[in-house]
């Protein structure tokens, strides 16, 4: 039987050869075949988990992993060869793995990352990487020591859309001037008052202790499983011990627009205000602001993230924010640049409103398109390539808006050394990881 390295090292091999092997009769199939695809246990296989099964037919699937067999049932009938699991745990320790998609409840992923990290597997992650700012540490820090040999990516597949390029293309090349201050909103509101009530007992088909997992136990209610697929998630994840509200949902997609124009570090400082705290639900409305360091190519700026009806201040008044339900607004020393996840606006102003101060970038050092989302996880497992949104990419933006939280629940602002991962501020630093139930430990 052939070694994990062996294998790594025939799909980087042949995979830099364009892919064309030719393999001997008889080894043809079987998980520990020498192909020139991976082999990966897809964990939650419905509602997101759906998303991937394009992708996820080019590689040998291997491994299905849900907590509701029926979903189980559901990818089966894609990928009937794959060995079937309902514990995450037990399915990493299936033998010949070689990649991890992980599309389960936000209070897992850090888990099944870190997991999936420690048994040497690459990893696609949905968004958000972590619930609090220790998990995403963690797992950001098991993967540094091992980026030369696995891929990582986080579920912000909007990325691959040209718009953050070219986005990031005008902010570089000065056409706002100096960046000062960025914003970054969602518009949506969901509101619930607490955790649902105990109604019922989980059906035959569903593992409702493996559901709850590492958070502490809420009694079982229908209508946190309730939500058509791709959107149950916003039956739970507004309840802190199962997600971060609108943080870790669209927030991961359209801070990434703002992120990826920015080539930041961790925040010095973070700020933020919103409704009454309530213990059992995250906020609906809220802003939090934070210092973000200079760097070579830019000063220090300041970064807000508004949601739920906090919104930033329109450059003009006939340009209506609130039209656009997830977006991001660059100020700079001459002027603004208003953008959604496929368009952009610049709006120059004062003297310079000829644009005459701008070059455009020369068409060679545009920046390709990056194409499928999910391929590029795919191509980077096998051939060492880079990826948009890997852990270390996506996890700072996300440590930065988990800081946010804190902040709101802290109430007052604190400074934040990215460094050693402490606020100045004990309360904040109480509140940058989270308990789990007895039996649940993140680094297994
Ligand atoms: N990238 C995107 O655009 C996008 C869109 C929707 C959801 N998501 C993310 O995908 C994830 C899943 O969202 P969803 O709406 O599909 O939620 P969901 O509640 O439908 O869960 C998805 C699947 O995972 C299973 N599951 C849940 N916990 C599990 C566990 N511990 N072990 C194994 N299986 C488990 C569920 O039974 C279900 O089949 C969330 O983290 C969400 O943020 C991303």
């Amino acid at each position: 039987m052939e070694t994990k390295t062996n294998r790594r090292q025939f799909l980087k091999t042949t995979a830099a050869a364009g892919g064309l092997t030719i393999l001997p009769s008889g080894v043809l199939f079987g998980q520990n075949a020498p192909s020139n695809k991976l082999n990966v246990a897809l964990i939650g296989t419905w509602g997101r988990g759906d998303a991937h099964f394009n992708v996820l037919s080019d590689e040998n699937v291997v491994a299905l992993c849900d907590v509701n067999e029926e979903h189980i049932a559901h990818a089966a009938k894609r990928f009937p060869n794959a060995k079937t699991y309902v514990d995450w745990r037990k399915c990493l320790d299936q033998k010949g793995l070689d990649a991890v998609v992980c599309c389960t409840t936000d209070h897992t992923h850090a888990f099944v990352a870190n997991w999936a990290l420690n048994r040497d597997l690459h990893v696609f992650c949905e968004k958000p990487m972590g619930n609090t700012v220790e998990e995403v540490r963690i797992v950001q820090a098991n993967w540094a020591g091992k980026k030369n040999k696995l891929a990582t990516q986080i579920g912000t597949q909007r990325h691959e859309l040209p718009n953050f390029e070219r986005v990031r293309e005008l902010v570089m090349d000065g056409a706002i001037g100096e960046l000062q201050h960025v914003w970054a909103w969602g518009n949506r509101q969901i509101r619930r008052s607490g955790y649902l009530p105990a109604q019922g007992e989980p059906p035959a088909h569903l593992h409702y202790d493996l559901w709850l997992g590492p958070a502490p136990f809420h009694p079982y209610n229908p209508g946190y499983f309730s939500g058509g697929p791709g959107a149950n998630c916003l039956q739970w994840n507004m309840f802190w011990d199962f997600g971060t509200g609108q943080i870790g949902d669209m927030g991961s997609h359209t801070i990434d627009l703002a992120w990826n124009a920015l080539d930041a570090d961790l925040p010095t400082s973070a700020v933020a205000k919103g409704d009454a705290y309530n213990p059992e639900v995250t906020p609906v409305e809220m802003e939090a602001t934070f210092d973000i360091p200079a760097n070579s190519w830019r000063p220090a700026v300041k970064v807000t993230w508004c949601q739920g009806g906090a919104m930033p201040r329109s450059p003009k008044g006939y340009i209506d924010l609130n039209k656009i339900g997830h977006g991001v607004m660059f100020k700079g020393t001459k002027g603004y640049i208003v953008a959604d996840f496929d368009s952009r606006l610049v709006l120059p102003f004062g003297n310079d409103s000829d644009l005459t101060y701008y070059k455009r970038r020369d068409p060679k050092d545009v920046a390709p398109p990056i194409g499928n989302f999910q391929k590029e996880w795919t191509k980077a497992c096998k051939t060492g390539s880079k990826t948009s949104c890997d852990f270390d990419y996506s996890g700072k933006c996300i440590e930065m808006m988990l800081l946010g939280l804190v902040a709101y629940r802290v109430g007052e602002k604190f400074n934040y050394d990215g460094k050693t991962g402490k606020a100045d501020n004990a309360k904040a630093n109480e509140l940058l990881s989270r308990k789990y139930r007895d039996g649940w430990t993140i680094n297994g």
